[in-house]
């Protein structure tokens, strides 16, 4: 089927319902999603949103961007930060106003608590900026703006795979979409397009994300010419549920939860004398993988699996079930262990890319060479970049905001302006080629599964907390294969309906296709900085790497290039926690 519209967002999490909501003012609007809005990772958001509110604490915007900066290892673009940190005050409060429930002080006003690498004065000492719904925020900013576009008319297509897009040039004409529940294939048309696909932790074997993590916006626009920035960048959160990745948030330590070595010592004071457990999250992994690999970790068999302790014991039941009451109950479930009265075992988990779609201020997909039309990136997915080589902890929930409104705005503008355009005899194209390629998937082949097993593997292994060339060099060489061998995989449900096992194998191909990217810009990058941190290359390199990478794949090989980083603010300064 054909379909047309003034505005299509791809993604219903944080980002994208937001520019829906934005652009559903000036024109007709839908928004394309893989799963149903509700179950967006958006809602996997725990701890909170930053916001210099200054409820609790005195705080001020220019120390929310000052850190920003600072925790992104002065890889952020220092006017993309200004901009996050001074409109994040604005966006609680619009958030608040439409009725999101958060967790109050006793006089009522929004509560906040602390988060790794928040800090007042310059890093004086730690603050409380997080605005919260207890461990529940980010399902929380997801309910309330679902709620919202129904009530301004959005369409809804839900369960429909993006797979491909149609160009004429830098224009993006159409939208080429797999039907989940039926098997069709669609045709979309319209003025602006909105990428907001969210993350692709599901390329790392241990992971706080879901599964439908796989990256399509970045990977489907890699392959139609769109460079992607900073993807070696790769974040793990320190704490992890050990072995399943599941996210136990920050917010425990900005409780007062502290991390303990096999000998109960709270290790952080030896890492960050200043900060401790609340220092950011590149450092806080290294410090974890460090006493393990000294032979520190629980087990003490110095493994890559072995796990460090979480300990909220001390804080008492009544806090940790006000607090953090979904974190106690995973802990429950799935190890069995109670945090108001025992340890939670923790290990670092990939978590979120700093990496992805470059865009400008106001969501335009831009490489700073060329700008596409009518086509927009926001939230994960993108790279605009506030988050630079480390992102600060609930800077994610607010950048969802700030720029989906951005981008939702800039997209209101230009729907106004922009006349239709017709994919013409190009979609009908791209439409046939897509219904033989998944008739072709349905002669058979071998089973996906393998494959993904080892790209996760490789992934974990040789592209984690600690890298160095060899183990790098593995993991291109690696992916490299997958991604020859991928051509022999084919499906055995022959079903139209529901057929998941040809969508898992679509999200596949995109995150082999992420791997390289990562693996490659990993590779060529030869110092430490913030996430990226190299055993052969320890310091950090201003003179040769104070530059945003972005990468082609050309004939399966990765093209790297470089823009400048915004540094017009603060002068790039070692890091001190
Ligand atoms: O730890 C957390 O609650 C995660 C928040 C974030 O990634 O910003």
């Amino acid at each position: 089927m054909r379909f047309d519209y003034d505005a299509v967002i791809v993604g219903a999490g944080g980002a994208g319902l937001y520019a829906a909501l934005e652009a559903s003012g000036a024109g007709k609007t839908a928004v394309i999603t893989k799963l149903y809005p509700q179950r967006s990772h958006t809602g996997a958001a725990q701890g909170g949103i930053s916001a210099a509110l200054g409820n609790v604490e005195e705080d001020s915007p220019e120390w929310h961007a000052f850190d920003t900066v600072k925790g992104g290892d002065y890889l952020v673009d220092q006017n993309a930060a200004i901009i996050l940190a001074e409109e994040a005050v604005r966006a609680v409060f619009d958030l608040e106003n439409r009725g999101l429930p958060f967790s109050r002080t006793p006089e009522g006003k929004i509560d906040q608590r602390r988060f790794g690498g928040h800090t007042r004065d310059f890093g004086a000492a730690a603050v409380r900026r997080s605005c919260y719904a207890a461990d529940r925020t980010g399902h929380m900013i997801l309910q309330t703006l679902y709620q919202q576009c129904i009530k301004n008319d959005v369409a809804f297509h839900d369960e429909w795979q993006v797979v491909d897009v149609v160009m004429d040039g830098t224009l993006l004409t159409g939208l080429v979409v797999f039907e989940l529940s039926t098997g069709e294939l669609h045709l979309v048309s319209a003025k602006a397009v909105l990428f907001a696909t969210g993350g692709f932790g599901r390329m790392f074997k241990v992971t706080s994300n879901a599964m439908a993590n796989t990256g399509d916006g970045p990977a489907l626009l890699s392959r139609a010419g769109v460079p992607l920035m900073d993807m070696e960048f790769f974040q793990f959160h320190p704490t992890g549920i050990r072995t399943m990745g599941i996210l136990i948030t920050e917010g425990v330590r900005g409780e007062g939860g502290i991390l303990l070595n096999r000998d109960g010592y709270r290790f952080m004071e030896k890492y960050a004398p200043t900060m401790m457990d609340l220092a950011p999250r590149d450092m806080v992994s290294r410090a974890i993988m460090t006493e393990i690999a000294e032979g520190k970790g629980i087990k003490g068999d110095r493994k890559i699996d072995d796990w460090v302790h979480l300990d909220a014991s001390h804080l008492g039941r009544e806090t940790v079930e006000a607090k953090i009451p979904d974190i106690a109950d995973f802990c429950r479930t799935y190890l069995g262990v109670d945090p108001a009265v025992e340890p939670m075992p923790v290990q670092p988990t990939a978590h979120y890319a700093m990496g992805g779609i470059p865009t400008d201020l106001d969501g335009r997909v831009t490489d700073g060479k060329r700008t596409w039309d009518g086509l927009y990136a926001a939230g994960e997915c993108a790279c605009v970049s506030v988050h630079g080589a480390n992102r600060l902890g609930t800077n994610s929930l607010v950048e969802l905001i700030v720029f989906g409104r951005r981008a939702g705005n800039t997209i209101a503008k230009y729907v106004g302006t922009a006349t239709s355009v017709n994919p013409g005899r190009a979609g009908d194209d791209k439409i046939k080629a897509w219904k033989d390629r998944i008739i072709g998937l349905k002669k058979g082949g071998a089973h996906s599964g393998k494959t993904y097993e080892a790209m996760q593997e490789t992934m974990m292994a040789n592209v984690g907390v600690y890298r160095n060339e060899g183990a790098m060099q593995n993991a291109v060489d690696d992916i490299a294969g997958l991604r020859d061998s991928y051509t022999e995989i084919g499906v055995q449900d022959q079903d139209s309906n529901y057929n998941t096992e040809v969508l898992s194998i679509l999200e596949l191909e995109n995150l082999l296709d992420l791997s390289l990217h990562t693996s490659a810009a990993a590779l060529a990058r030869t110092e430490s900085r913030g996430a990226h941190s190299r055993e052969d290359y320890p310091d950090r390199d201003d003179k040769n790497w104070l530059k945003h990478s972005l990468s082609n794949i050309v004939g399966g090989k990765v093209i790297l290039d470089s823009k400048p980083v915004d540094v017009s603010r603060w002068e790039p300064k070692p890091r001190v926690y």
